[in-house]
């Protein structure tokens, strides 16, 4: 086990419904660490962009209303949330079938990256100021982009069909299987097993396996 006084972070990378929150909220709760879901954070800018009526297609314009959006966080339990102007959006808004279905339009866009990348990485200077043990981050990019020097960097998958049923228990109205292709193939921060990564297969392990796993890992 990491000394008490050190502080950790956890990259939890993987495509859509292979549990990367599950894991990474036990994870927070285990360890006692800060958990933040960047997928969330795109999906409010998405929300904020649609709101001002911006597709996706409208580079210059979507360069200026992000100049317009400022960003902060509200702490929620041991979750750090993304609010615009001041707004957190609720989950219902952030995954709604139209948000579903645009998000990785818009997180294909560098300018949008950009935007969230620096905001990202100085959420582990709010985690150490609020005494967290440490940090564990989800995301497509966080092993890779955001935090690739982290000690601990865990890439998960599951099968279509296991990850197909996952989102339909959900009620969710989502095409997984797009979204993943879209953010496999984009140029900028595409969806990659960070090197030196762990990867396990949620598919045949339960989520109390899948904790045990990784804190064994971090432990040894
Ligand atoms: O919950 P689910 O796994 O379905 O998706 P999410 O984590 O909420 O992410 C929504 C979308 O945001 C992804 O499909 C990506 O297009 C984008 N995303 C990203 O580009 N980079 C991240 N670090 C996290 C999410």
């Amino acid at each position: 086990m990491p000394s008490s006084n050190s502080f950790i972070i956890i990259t939890m990378d993987g495509g859509a419904a292979v549990g990367k929150s599950s894991t990474s909220k036990g994870l927070a709760e285990r360890l006692g660490l800060m958990h933040v879901d960047t997928g969330s954070h795109y999906r409010t800018l998405t929300c904020a962009l649609l709101g001002s009526g911006t597709p996706a297609e409208q580079g210059e314009t979507i360069s200026k209303v992000l100049e317009t959006l400022e960003l902060s966080t509200q702490i929620d339990g041991r979750s750090a949330k993304l609010g615009i102007n001041g707004m957190v959006p609720v989950d219902s808004d952030l995954r709604s079938p139209e948000v579903n279905a645009q998000v990785s339009k818009f997180a294909a866009i560098p300018e949008l990256r950009q935007k969230l990348f620096a905001y990202q990485r100085s959420l582990a200077d709010l985690a150490r100021d609020q005494n967290y043990a440490g940090l564990v981050m989800e995301g497509r990019d966080i092993g890779s982009i955001i935090f690739p020097e982290a000690a601990y960097r865990f890439f998960l998958d599951a099968d279509e069909a296991t990850r197909a049923a996952r989102r339909a228990k959900e009620g969710q109205t989502d095409s997984i299987a797009a979204r993943d292709e879209m953010d496999r193939t984009r140029q900028a921060a595409p969806l990659v097993c960070p090197r030196g990564a762990t990867q396990i297969d949620t598919a045949h392990h339960t989520l109390e396996e899948v904790i045990e796993k990784i804190t064994h890992h971090i432990e040894s």
